[in-house]
């Protein structure tokens, strides 16, 4: 156990996502970071294999955006948006419409990843309503869908045991396209599997079976992430967008992991040439350092909620105390200052095939029994232990911690998904720590 003095006692903070007993039992802590890497209370350095969660894109602690915080947390700490202004939030919402595709230039601005999908959802029933088609209220998600927390997000979700305790509370009216999560044809794909863009034509059997006049939106994560990196396959989004299109259905692609460089491009609807209809996003928004979200909406989608009803009269009936909050609002501006002056999303281009390399050289490792990649992000898949899944990637993760590295795990996959800061030979050592750990595991 630690001996810093503010955590003598563990158990008052109900950890989440977080087994708690096992975990106060051993903890791993960690009070510092800088650029590429944590400090863990004992001293060690830890190489951050997975930018936090999935967030820290330009590496933590960055000069830039700790000064814009401090500057205006003591400027203008907090200020409503509600029926009134601040500079920054307008500023922040023209940056992060900068960086978006074509016509989703119209930011709203949340404090999660869950909330930007509560409020896309929200936004495409508004939409529907606001046209004269309020029968639109059906929400399509996808197994193994991973959108957040909140009961829309859990409900388009398809993540089993994030639904199972709440099944009762699900949103009704939803439904699932299949996963395109294929081993016997993809297994060892690198970038976007061959084998797949078919699975998209489910849509078309929900629409046949619901009938398009009920179905509100589609929403997909473009790269799967939490549930353990799973690329979509060649074509698929452009099937899906095609039908949706067709059937005059929303697509929402959910890009809180994938938004902001890591597929090097802003967004992974530039990398894959599909714009959707709304966005969501968050995480790497302001690289983490301040709760932030926002869902880039279309113009099409805004004006017809906006434009609809009296001048006078509200028209999305949503929002967050704390939606273009004036400190994370400055640490956007800072950071997307800070993405573009340093070139990261070309600089994640730049560095992905040396990473994809990396990544599969571990095909021959042990368990090894799928690699996959696109972008900065990759996902190892391990063989299960038998009757104790997630057990394997558990131990890994442990061992790797203490090896100095910082792997994120779901089930038996290992996820990948450093700073796009990251150098060459950290992308070596991230990977022979992992070859070396999986030697010892059981
Ligand atoms: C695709 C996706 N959507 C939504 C979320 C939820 O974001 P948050 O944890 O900020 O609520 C996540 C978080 O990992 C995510 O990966």
């Amino acid at each position: 156990m630690t001996s810093h003095p503010a955590i003598d006692d563990l158990s008052s903070f109900w950890m989440p996502f977080t087994a708690n007993r096992q975990f106060k039992a051993a903890p791993r802590l960690i009070d510092s970071a800088k650029g590429m890497y944590y400090k863990a209370t004992d001293g060690r350095d830890i190489l951050d294999g997975s930018a936090g969660l999935w967030c820290v894109n330009a590496g933590h602690c960055r000069d830039e955006i700790v000064a814009a915080i401090q500057k205006q947390v003591a400027t203008l700490d907090f200020a409503p948006t509600f029926q009134m202004g601040h500079p920054l939030a307008f500023e922040a919402a023209s940056k992060v419409a900068a960086l978006m595709p074509e016509g989703l230039d119209r930011i709203f601005f949340t404090n999660s990843g869950s909330e930007s999908v509560d409020t896309a959802l929200k936004i495409a029933l508004a939409y529907h309503r606001a046209r004269g088609e309020g029968q639109r209220t059906r929400l399509i998600g996808r197994e193994r869908g991973y959108h957040g927390v909140g009961f829309g997000g859990i409900s388009v979700g398809g993540i089993a045991p994030n639904r199972k305790a709440f099944s009762g509370a699900l949103l009704p009216g939803v439904d699932h396209l299949p996963h395109t999560h294929a081993p016997e044809h993809n297994a060892f794909s690198k970038g976007q599997p061959a084998w797949g863009a078919h699975l998209a034509d489910e849509l078309e059997r929900l629409v046949a079976l619901h009938d398009a006049s009920t179905i509100a939106a589609v929403i997909v994560e473009p790269v799967a992430g939490s549930t353990g990196v799973l690329v979509p396959p060649q074509g698929y989004l452009q099937k899906l967008r095609e039908i949706c299109t067709k059937h005059g259905i929303l697509l929402i692609f959910d890009e809180v992991i994938t938004g902001f460089g890591r597929l090097g491009t802003a967004t992974a609807a530039e990398y894959f040439g599909v714009t959707p209809d709304l966005m969501t996003l968050a995480k790497a928004i302001n690289n983490a350092s301040i709760p932030m979200g926002a869902v880039a909406v279309h113009r099409k989608v805004h004006d017809a909620v906006v434009n609809a009803g009296a001048e006078n009269a509200i028209e999305l009936f949503h929002g967050y105390t704390y939606s273009a909050h004036p400190v994370a609002s400055a640490a956007t501006i800072a950071t997307l200052d800070l993405y573009a002056r340093e070139r990261l999303f070309e600089r994640a281009a730049s560095k992905a095939a040396r990473f994809e390399a990396a990544a599969h050289a571990l095909r021959d490792a042990p368990f090894v029994k799928d690699i996959r990649n696109l972008g900065m992000v990759a996902g190892i898949e391990l063989e299960s232990r038998p009757g104790a899944p997630g057990a394997r990637a558990y131990e890994t993760f442990v061992k790797c911690f203490e090896a100095g590295v910082l792997v994120r795990i779901t089930a038996d996959i290992l996820a990948f998904s450093p700073p796009l800061i990251v150098e060459d030979d950290q992308i070596d050592q991230i990977f022979s720590t992992v070859r070396k750990v999986l030697g010892t595991v059981a």
